[in-house]
């Protein structure tokens, strides 16, 4: 079993204001009090320092509202905090707005990417008690058919300008490692789901149109597939890849669980009518088959078989387990969601995501 040991004491977490970096912090401050953690984020539309409240007066954790492409303020956090480990979350992470908006995807993904790289590259010189995870995903991969999983020997063949910008950060990571002997590491994961999720992606908006009973958008035919998996599996390998793999390598953090979008969208609606005490299988008419994603990849599923044998990770949640929990997490917090749903109907709802609803599907139309 390779392995190659790092403790973090100083940890800068960038994007820890968004789903997958608070559901990391709410675990990993009040348990790990040996470490100090500071959270950059800019707090874009993503990212909300509401769901760290709980953290703020801990003595191990500080917040700092900023941008990652921000040199003079990165090398001002590193000279004040000397940090010796950077979980790299902040990222442009939805698709669809990546179509509409490619630049912002460049700037924070890309440009970020290399200004923690460059100021993490001068501070730590050859140092080699430091560490950069870069929290990166499945997509970088392009799309699979319908048979076959990604390893971590597939090829890059990114698809949408959001995977096109996560495999520039990648590759940037990598060339550090090897350029410059940077102590990094890299793990793609596959979708992720639970609490705390900005319901533009699909698992949140579906249960916030359920509860409300406003109609769900499912692109095509519903009929493209993903790998869920579960928030806090995923940060518990982090956690583990983050502290015992060798650097410069590469993981696969999937969930094993594959499903088709349609019955992904069918089993939610399904467990908020058992929840909410409705006639059961009732929400299933708010289904709206509308246009499909441009370049929509048809399937991702990954072979997680090195971290298994690596590093003794495997997913401990099965998807229905996580989705039950998941629904009842939303459901008992309406002014979570009632809190982001204001920030929902931005531009990009009003132009793109309504005007979908409206058009309908002209495949299925024909
Ligand atoms: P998210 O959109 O919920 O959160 C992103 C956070 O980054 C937000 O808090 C936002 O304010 C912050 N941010 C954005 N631009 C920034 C900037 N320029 N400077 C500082 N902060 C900035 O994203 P998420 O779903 O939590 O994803 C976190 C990371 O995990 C991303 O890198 C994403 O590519 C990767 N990932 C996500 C998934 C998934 O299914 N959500 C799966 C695999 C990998
Ligand atoms: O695979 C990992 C990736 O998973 C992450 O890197 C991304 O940050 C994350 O957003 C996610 O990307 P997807 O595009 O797969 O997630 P999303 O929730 O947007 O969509 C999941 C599937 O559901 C996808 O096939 C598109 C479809 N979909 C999505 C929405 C929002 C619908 O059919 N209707 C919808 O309204």
């Amino acid at each position: 079993m390779p392995s190659n040991r790092h403790t973090p004491r100083s940890v800068l977490v960038t994007g820890g204001a968004g789903f997958i970096g608070s559901n990391y912090l709410l675990a990993a401050v009040p348990t790990q009090t040996a470490v100090r953690f500071v959270n950059l984020d800019a707090l874009t539309y993503a990212g909300q320092r509401e769901n760290l409240m709980s953290l703020e007066d801990l003595p191990n954790y500080a917040f700092q509202q900023g941008d990652i492409a921000d040199r003079g303020l990165v090398e001002r956090l590193f000279e004040s905090h000397n940090f010796d480990t950077v979980i790299h979350f902040a990222a442009e992470s939805h698709v669809d707005r990546s179509i509409l908006d490619p630049l912002a995807f460049v700037r924070t993904n890309v440009l970020g990417t290399a200004t923690l790289l460059e100021v993490a590259r001068q501070r730590w010189k050859s140092r080699g008690d430091v560490r950069f995870h870069h929290v990166s995903t499945d997509e970088v991969f392009g799309a699979l058919g319908p048979e076959g999983f990604f390893t971590e020997d597939t090829p890059y063949a990114p698809r949408s300008p959001y995977s096109a910008s996560k495999a520039g950060a990648d590759h940037l990571v990598r060339a550090y490692h090897e350029t410059y002997g940077m102590p990094a590491v890299i793990s793609n994961a596959s979708n992720n789901y639970g609490p705390l999720q900005y319901p533009e992606k699909l698992i949140p908006l579906v249960i916030q149109n359920a509860v409300s009973q406003d109609p769900v958008p499912v692109y095509g035919m519903g009929e493209n597939v993903r790998d869920w998996l579960h928030v806090l599996d995923h940060c518990e390998a982090i956690d583990r890849i983050l502290r015992s793999a060798p650097d410069g390598t590469t993981y696969l953090v999937g969930g094993g669980e594959e499903r088709s979008n349609m019955d992904i969208v069918h089993l939610l609606l399904d467990l908020v009518d058992e929840a909410l005490s409705r006639e059961a299988g009732s929400s299933r008419r708010l289904v709206r088959f509308v246009t499909d994603r441009p370049g929509h990849d048809f399937r991702y599923a990954l072979d997680g078989s090195r971290l298994a044998a690596d590093l003794d990770w495997r997913p401990s949640r099965s998807l229905e387990q996580g989705l039950r929990e998941t629904v009842a997490w939303y459901l008992a917090n309406p002014e979570w969601l009632e809190q982001t749903r204001s920030r929902t109907y931005d531009e990009y709802y009003t132009t793109q995501y309504r005007d979908r609803i409206d058009a309908g599907n002209p495949i299925q139309a024909r």
